[in-house]
């Protein structure tokens, strides 16, 4: 049976190597507003965004992260934040900003973009939001790296799901 949302989710991969080829605006703003539509608590909508694309830009967050090569090959950064100025329960904003950015990473995928959710640059918080200019109520959460795949090679693998289920109580296998 096909099921595009089931695909999507199988066949998404993180993509660190992209083309030299843009990414539109308006593409750019559609795999936002895919994050926008993400569930969140009391539908409180915590997620706020930084666009860059200048190179200037890139080289100096480049610099923050042992992840710099992806940074700097990638056209976009989509860079994520909690505005914790407007949060009412830290766990679930923090949730649904999980949420919010897994929507993006499957819409860049269906898009037939590829992006890599880059967490190890939180490490240098701070001065990222040195960098971009932001006041300290911006909690960073993740650098989405956005482009165009130079190929697709990319693999991953998952444990087996009987290594996560923990219990089944009640249904037919009991
Ligand atoms: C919270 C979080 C932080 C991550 N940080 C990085 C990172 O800093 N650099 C990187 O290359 N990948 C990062 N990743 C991507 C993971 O390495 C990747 O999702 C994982 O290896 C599974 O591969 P797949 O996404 O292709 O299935 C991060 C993913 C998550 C969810």
């Amino acid at each position: 049976m096909e099921n595009k949302v089931l695909e999507a989710i199988r066949s998404r991969r993180s993509i660190r190597e992209f083309s030299k080829q843009a990414v539109s605006d308006e593409v750019l703003r559609e795999i936002i507003s895919a994050g926008i539509w993400a569930p969140s608590g009391l539908n409180n909508q915590p997620w706020r965004f930084v666009l860059v694309r200048d190179k200037e830009y890139r080289k100096e967050l480049a610099s923050l992260t042992h992840y710099k090569h992806i940074i700097l090959a990638a056209p976009a950064l989509i860079i994520v934040y909690l505005d914790e100025a407007e949060m009412y329960d830290s766990v679930k904003d923090h949730q649904s900003a999980g949420a919010c950015i897994q929507n993006m990473l499957l819409a860049a995928e269906s898009l037939g973009l590829g992006a890599v959710w880059l967490g190890q640059i939180l490490n240098n918080k701070q001065l990222v939001n040195e960098v971009l200019g932001l006041e300290p109520k911006y909690d960073l959460m993740a650098v989405l790296a956005v482009g165009h795949p130079s190929h697709g090679n990319q693999q991953s693998h998952r444990k087996s799901l009987s290594d996560f289920i923990l219990k089944e109580i009640g249904g037919s296998r009991e």
